[in-house]
């Protein structure tokens, strides 16, 4: 039995079908991305797994526990960043475990130090720069008690050097924290680079087109996109893709 699993899940808005007949299947300490086109109904697909939205078919499960339509039991970081403009980075943090009425303080430092921001604790989301700010959230996804994270592409709206630094910094964390993790983008050589295994989306509607278990050992280095081993997957995921 996976943790998650998520059987013939299909969604439609407006009559128009966003994801037919969806099913996957996630592994403790899995580390698994959805790559797929925008507009592809990737972040719907997270909605789903959070219960804010109900599919018109299927199921998902938690622990072999059926979840479909309930909040709460996932770790869920939006596309956006969304920190409180009027709570400080520490009290941001703390929030996702204030909901389960466990507030942790000391650890909420450590993992501040952790993401290279201490010294911030009290500053205000607005004195952060934008990766500062995705790091606060990311945080505060990992500190929640939900022994599932689901992550919709973060990192998107970072230049190419501060993206490089955050997925070494996901890694170690995630490699730390022995979490299992859903990771969204739409980027092929950040899903090659971060993942266990990645399963590619069509769009129009959405179906599970692809699946590739990603061969390259940990901890990875930062130089591996450049090896051919890398572009030998990458040629292979550009190929599924080109013909979906
Ligand atoms: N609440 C909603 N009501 C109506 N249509 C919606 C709703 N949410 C999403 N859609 C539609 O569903 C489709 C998939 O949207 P979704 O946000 O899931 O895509 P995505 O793969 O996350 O895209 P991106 O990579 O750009 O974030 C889009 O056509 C969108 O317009
Ligand atoms: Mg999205």
């Amino acid at each position: 039995m996976g943790l998650l699993e998520i059987a013939d899940v299909s969604k439609s808005f407006d009559g128009r079908k966003v994801l037919k007949d969806i099913s996957l299947e996630l592994q403790e300490r899995e580390f698994v991305t959805i790559l797929g086109p925008s507009g592809s109904g990737k972040s719907t697909l997270f909605h789903l797994i959070g219960g804010l939205l109900n599919p018109e078919q299927g199921s998902i499960k938690l622990n072999g526990e059926n979840i479909t339509g309930k909040r709460g039991f996932i770790s869920y970081m939006p596309q956006q960043p969304s920190l409180f403009p009027w709570r400080t980075v520490l009290e941001n943090v703390l929030l996702g475990q204030e909901l389960h009425e466990k507030r942790d303080v000391e650890k909420a430092v450590a993992m501040i130090a952790k993401a290279g921001l201490s010294g911030y604790e009290h500053s205000m989301p607005n004195e952060l720069s934008g990766g500062m700010k995705q790091r606060v959230a990311f945080i505060r996804a990992l500190l929640s008690p939900q022994s599932l994270i689901c992550l919709d592409e973060p990192f998107t709206a970072l230049d190419g050097f501060t993206r490089i630094d955050m997925h070494q910094w996901l890694l170690s964390i995630w490699s730390e924290f022995q979490r299992t993790i859903l990771f969204v983008t739409h980027n092929i050589d950040e899903a090659l680079f971060l993942s266990d295994r990645i399963i590619v989306l069509s769009s129009n509607p959405a179906t599970v087109i692809y699946e590739v278990k990603v061969p390259f050992e940990r901890p990875r280095k930062s130089n591996l996109p450049l090896e051919n081993e890398f572009l030998k997957v990458k040629k292979e995921l550009y190929e599924a893709i080109g013909g979906a």
